[in-house]
Formats: structure tokens, C-alpha cells, sequence
């Protein structure tokens, strides 16, 4: 248990993010900070905390509008940012859409760390991903451990259920990653698609197969559409993957956000790619291998990544 996670956000990622952290009992005390009004971290907090005595969960919840709540906190976990949402004519933005206004959001919450809890390990869900982690880099200046991104433990879990479904068996047996950047050009990888140990080919033929990776890859924009808003659920549930594996010291190795300086032939990104999660944060980067065409999809994905990483980097 850590003394203390913050939460900053508190729209429904963060509120599913505070449920899961008092259930699951991961910290003494989880700061909710959010700045929209009357004071909806607050009040998000208190409906939780009524709850604590009928499931025996101490919990204590520090919440509010100003960002002081996140003080000496062990670990952030970051919403803070505008969700995809679908227009009046049923269209809906693109994630990198979304970066001009996020931006100016996550300037914000780096100087709140920088001020508050600036030896926090931060996992990062905001959209567009990629580049908001480097918006985060380029602020705090953390070690290299102690900063990644959500994307790839969401990513690789929608393409598990998908394998599941259409093989007919448990999720708990299909294991499978989705590397590079959290875009429509994400990469599944099948050669590490694996179903209880066999390679996944022998339950899924090959066309199937295509449609499962091409619905992975939009698999964020399919949620939008159909519930008008992110999926907030599933992303949620991925970061505490993520924060229990650091928690309970796991090593657990999971897709994540992380900064390359030159694994996988990438220097200065924040890509996804297998890390082994600890104590420490990102304990180390995996390089695996790629088949000739899961590498030029990668290197697809990080034309993409480079591109809105470079609007980042033309803000500042
Ligand atoms: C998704 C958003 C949260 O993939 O990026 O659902």
C-alpha cells in the first residue's frame, strides 16, 4: 500500500480510478484534484467515501479545485484533459485533435508535480498520449523511470478479448501486446499473439485475424461512437494494472509509454514498447523481436508519434 496516490481529474476515467484504488485498498490516501466547479473532485470523492464503511475500506480522500490536494503523493496518475467527444453531426476528433487544448491543460498539471509531489512516479492517460507524456518530459524533467504512459495495457487488452472471442476461449488464455504510439496506427503484434502457449494462428485464421488487428487499432473511436465520449472503463482498469504492478514490486512486463534513446532504432520519442514494471517505476526496456512487417507498421507508428511530438516540441 502506498501512503499516497493523486489523482489528477476527476472526470469518469478519474472517477473509476478512485473506486478501483479504495476497493482494491492500493494507497492510505487518494487526492482527487479537479478544477471544474461547484467542486466535482470533491463531491466525487465524498459519494465514494460514503460507501467505505459498507465494504470496510479506510481509505482516506483528500479532494478539491486546487491543486495543493496532490501534496507529497507517491504516485500521480494523470486524466486531467478533454475526452473525444462525438459532435452534433456524429463525427468525433481524432486524438491528435485534441492537442492544442489538452496541452495548455498538462502545462498546468507539470507545474502542480513540479510544486507539490515532484518525486512522484506519473502514469499518464491523457490524450493525444504520446505527445502529452513528452509534454510531461519536457516540464518535469524526471529520471527516466519515473514517468510513462498508458496505452499499450488498454491497447493489448482490447486485442485479447477480441483473439478470445473469436477463438472461443478464456481471455485468461490469450496473451498478446500492441506496441507504438496510441494512434489509429498502433501495432498489434501478432507473432507474440499466443493462446495458452500456442501461437495464435492455430485457433485464428488469417483474415480473421486482419479484422481483429483493424478493430484494435480503431477500437477507441468504435466506443466513442457508440457511447458519444472515451471509454473510460477499460483505460482505467489498464493504469491500475500498471500501478499495482509498481505497488506490489511485480516486474511485470507491460506495453507502456516510455521514453526510447535508441531501443527499437528510436531516440527522444515516447513510444510504446514492453517495460518491466517495479518498485522503481520502468525497471527496463524489452526490446523484442518484430517480424519484417510488424517492423515497417512500427516504424509507421512513429512517423505518427514524431509528428505530433514536433507540434509539442514548436509550443513550448
Ligand atoms: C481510448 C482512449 C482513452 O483508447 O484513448 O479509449
Amino acid at each position: 500500500m502506498l501512503k499516497k496516490i493523486a489523482l489528477i481529474g476527476g472526470g469518469n476515467i478519474g472517477g473509476v480510478l478512485v473506486h478501483e484504488i479504495f476497493q482494491r485498498k492500493l494507497a492510505r490516501t487518494v487526492a482527487l484534484v479537479d478544477v471544474k466547479g461547484p467542486d466535482v473532485a470533491k463531491g466525487k470523492c465524498l459519494d465514494i467515501a460514503e460507501a467505505t464503511p459498507i465494504i470496510n475500506s479506510d481509505v482516506l480522500f483528500e479532494a478539491g479545485k486546487d491543486y495543493d490536494v496532490i501534496k507529497d503523493a507517491d504516485m500521480v496518475i494523470n486524466t486531467a484533459g478533454v475526452p473525444r467527444t462525438v459532435r452534433p453531426d456524429g463525427t468525433f476528433p481524432s486524438r491528435e485533435e485534441l492537442l492544442a487544448v489538452n496541452l495548455q491543460i498538462t502545462d498546468k498539471v507539470a507545474g502542480a508535480i513540479k510544486q507539490f509531489c515532484p518525486d512522484a512516479i506519473v502514469i499518464s492517460i491523457a490524450n493525444p498520449l504520446d505527445a502529452i507524456v513528452y509534454r510531461l518530459y519536457q516540464k518535469l524533467n524526471p529520471p527516466k523511470h519515473k514517468l510513462m504512459g498508458m496505452a499499450g495495457a488498454l491497447d493489448s487488452a482490447r486485442y485479447r478479448y477480441f483473439v478470445a472471442n473469436a477463438a472461443g476461449v478464456s481471455v485468461d488464455n490469450v496473451e498478446a501486446m500492441v506496441l507504438g504510439g496510441h494512434g489509429d496506427d498502433m501495432v498489434p503484434i501478432r507473432s507474440c499473439c499466443r493462446i495458452a502457449g500456442m501461437p495464435v494462428e492455430k485457433f485464428v485464421d488469417d483474415k480473421t485475424l486482419s479484422a481483429i488487428e483493424a478493430r484494435t487499432r480503431k477500437a477507441g473511436g468504435e466506443i466513442v461512437g457508440l457511447i458519444g465520449v472515451s471509454a473510460f472503463w477499460s483505460p482505467a482498469i489498464a493504469a491500475i494494472e500498471m500501478a499495482e504492478a509498481i505497488i506490489y514490486d511485480k516486474k511485470k512486463i507491460i506495453p507502456s509509454c516510455v521514453l526510447l534513446e535508441g531501443e527499437y532504432g528510436v531516440k527522444g520519442l515516447f513510444v510504446g514498447v514492453p517495460v518491466v514494471l517495479g518498485k522503481h517505476g520502468i525497471e527496463k526496456i524489452i526490446e523484442m523481436e518484430l517480424t519484417e512487417a510488424e517492423k515497417a507498421a512500427f516504424a509507421k507508428s512513429i512517423e505518427a508519434v514524431k509528428k505530433t511530438t514536433d507540434e509539442v516540441i514548436a509550443t513550448k
